[in-house]
């Protein structure tokens, strides 16, 4: 008899899909390629005024990742070598390490990010999605963040983004909020 289609089809994506240290791979040009390629058709903002508002934006939410925090970035890698997705992180605690200065509403959030210190950023090639590989990645960098002597990781998303949900099942739960509206953000937060 045949399995329940949605968990064949769950188990064939994972089995085509391996997770990989960034700090262990030779960061090749198509490499970094194919981690911008998943970073720009992810993000909120699809258009830049500029080239450099572009590169500040890479810069932002990618860029520093992979300059400063190797260790802490892992790679979703297909059997064909394609980027599926990846997860850039940091164990600095953001509101006091200088090279987040530029983001509000870590200062905002400055009793919570000494609780939570480590953060991390997780996305995803549309295909790839829904199959549990978002999951993996968040497993792999909570086991060395915890590992790195952090007491609780955080993540900072949209209220009521489809990625809520991913992040609750994975053991999250709101520790706070910031803004109004559509630009309202919330502090998902999980102890380690
Ligand atoms: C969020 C994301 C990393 C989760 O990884 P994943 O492997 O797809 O997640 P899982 O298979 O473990 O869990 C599925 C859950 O992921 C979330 N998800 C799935 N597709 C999504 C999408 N297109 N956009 C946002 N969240 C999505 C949902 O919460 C989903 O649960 P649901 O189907 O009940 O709504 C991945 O879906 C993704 O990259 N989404 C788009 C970009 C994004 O939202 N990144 C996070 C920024 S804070």
């Amino acid at each position: 008899m045949a399995s329940a289609p949605g968990i064949c089809d769950t188990q064939t994506m994972r089995d085509q899909v391996d997770i990989h240290r960034f700090a262990e791979l030779t960061p090749t040009p198509a490499l970094i390629a194919g981690i911008d390629d998943v970073f720009f058709a992810a993000s909120n903002t699809q258009s830049f005024a500029s080239d450099a508002a572009r590169a500040v934006f890479r810069e932002r939410w990618l860029g520093r990742y992979l300059e400063h925090d190797p260790q802490y970035v892992y790679l979703a890698l297909s059997s064909g070598g394609e980027v599926a997705g990846y997860l850039v992180g940091s164990v600095s605690d953001p509101a006091r390490t200088s090279r987040f200065a530029d983001i509000g509403y870590f200062q905002t959030f400055r009793d919570l990010t000494a609780r939570y210190p480590a953060h991390l950023h997780v996305n995803l090639a549309g295909p790839y999605r829904g199959h549990g590989v978002g999951g993996a990645l968040i497993e792999r960098f909570v086991a060395d963040a915890r590992q790195a002597g952090a007491p609780g990781v955080h993540v900072v998303t949209s209220r009521g983004a489809r990625n809520v949900t991913f992040y609750e099942r994975a053991g999250f739960v709101e520790a706070g909020a910031t803004g109004d509206g559509a630009s309202e953000v919330v502090f998902l937060a999980l102890t380690i």
